[in-house]
């Protein structure tokens, strides 16, 4: 049975929904918070004070001293990259002893990252817009069973071993099909050294260490990267991520059991943005675009590009709490929206003269639906020191009745800026035990 104390933290967006900053918040009080899907392409921005610190693997909860932190075996980790990330932290004090790798977590090599952009290349117009990090390519050797893994790198002869067995076809495929010259065995051996032996150590079998977290009743938070929308299955296929990013993923990522989890957080932004191509309903070309970007700072914090800005839209809200089973909504960013002389949401959709509730099944039809809105009036005040519902200007509350109305789910937490200060707590009944 559950320990009753476990929350999958998911975005129910297109990912960057700021849920580096609600894991932060809540990481606070955990026991473990662990990673179960994705890689490098995630990019968690967590303010703490005067400090600022991005995060591309490692969870926000290594922040907080004595909190366990794991990969997930649904994982792909680039062991260079996280090497580089943990020496940044400690190099900023931040104890990473606490960090684990599942020994089943596949890496995401040097060849993975060629093999992305050559495929993007190939694709040219139909370009998925990847964040170039080899993601997809890495889980694709997982799938085909040619990948290396975590625990290859416990031996560094392992590691050789099987670098050896794979680099040939790895070879041949970028010589063959991208025209590219490939890698010498010695010189990758030679670049991987260190990461290997840095990482060995952390390789463990963290399903074990969360069967006895979850025994000893401690508190587990599960960490999600991306978003609903950018699922392998659940998402606007095919510009979508190369993981599962919804909640039951959280089990299967870690080596537990569905039962396990207990509440299902949804962080989603008070409007809503999506690097990359595909379709998005309620994306804004105009001027209130453009605010959104510039107010929100709306760049990628892997990659720096610009995001595309839109308004709120519960078609995709209500998508998201049915395939994660949102137990709660955590609204992010509501500040941004201040100063607009009107706010928007995304109600429903009108494809092609008829009225849509429920979120299309293909991207051919979600591309042909636009958003149907309700409008409401803005408001002008600051919110950022708003530290309850009732600081909030009555127009600004409205909007999120109205969010928690049409999407259906309760609003637990809002946030208002990006420091951990800047925090409301709008219904502690579930979020109680994990921060009160
Ligand atoms: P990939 O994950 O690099 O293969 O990229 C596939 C799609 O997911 C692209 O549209 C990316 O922009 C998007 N994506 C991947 N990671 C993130 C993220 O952390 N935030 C937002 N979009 C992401």
């Amino acid at each position: 049975m559950s320990n009753g104390n476990s929350l999958v933290v998911v975005g129910a967006q297109w990912g960057d929904e700021g849920k580096g900053k609600v894991i932060d918040y809540l990481a606070d009080k955990a026991d473990l918070v662990a990673r179960f899907q994705g890689g490098n392409n995630a990019g968690h921005t967590v303010v703490y004070g005067a400090n600022i610190f991005k995060l591309h693997h490692v969870p926000s909860g290594i922040l907080n001293e004595g909190t366990l932190c794991l990969l997930g075996n649904g994982m792909v980790v680039d062991p260079l990259v996280l090497v580089d990330e943990l020496s940044e932290l400690e190099k900023r004090g931040i104890n990473t002893k606490g960090l684990r790798i599942s020994s089943k977590a596949h890496l995401n090599m040097f060849y993975h990252r060629d093999l992305d952009e050559e495929n993007e290349k190939l694709l040219g117009e139909r370009k998925i817009g990847t964040t170039g990090r080899g993601i997809g390519p890495a889980y694709a050797d997982k799938v085909m069973r040619r990948g290396i893994r975590a625990v290859d790198m416990v031996e560094f002869r392992t590691f050789r071993q099987r670098l050896e067995e794979i680099l040939p076809l790895q070879n041949l495929i970028l010589n063959k099909i991208y025209d590219h010259k490939g890698y010498d065995l010695e010189q990758l051996l030679d670049i991987y050294r260190p990461a290997v032996e840095r990482l060995g150590p952390l390789v463990s079998d963290t399903s074990l260490i969360l069967a006895e977290s979850l025994q000893n009743g401690d508190k587990i938070l599960f960490e999600g990267a991306q978003g609903a929308l950018l699922d392998l299955d659940h998402g606007t296929y095919p510009y979508v991520t190369s993981s599962s990013t919804t909640a039951a993923a959280a089990a299967s990522g870690n080596g537990i059991g569905p039962q396990h989890i207990d509440q299902v957080l949804g962080v989603i932004k008070a409007y809503t943005t999506r690097v990359g191509e595909g379709p998005f309903p309620t994306e804004d070309h105009s001027e209130a675009g453009a605010q959104l970007r510039e107010r929100g700072n709306e760049f990628g914090t892997t990659t720096g590009r610009p995001r595309r800005c839109g308004w709120f839209d519960a078609v995709i809200a209500r998508y998201a709490a049915r395939i994660n089973g949102l137990t709660g909504l955590a609204v992010t960013k509501l500040d941004v929206l201040s100063g607009m002389d009107t706010v928007k949401i995304g109600v429903s959709y009108d494809c092609e003269g008829s009225r849509a509730e429920i979120f299309p099944t293909s991207i051919e039809k979600l591309s042909k639906c636009s958003p149907v809105f309700e409008t409401f009036p803005g408001w002008d005040e600051d919110i950022s020191r708003a530290r309850t519902i009732e600081d909030l200007p009555a127009a600004a509350r409205h909007f999120l009745e109205v969010i928690e109305d049409r999407v259906g789910v309760r609003i637990e937490l809002v946030s208002v800026g990006p420091d951990r200060s800047q925090t409301i707590i709008k219904d502690s009944s579930n979020l109680k035990r994990w921060h009160f």
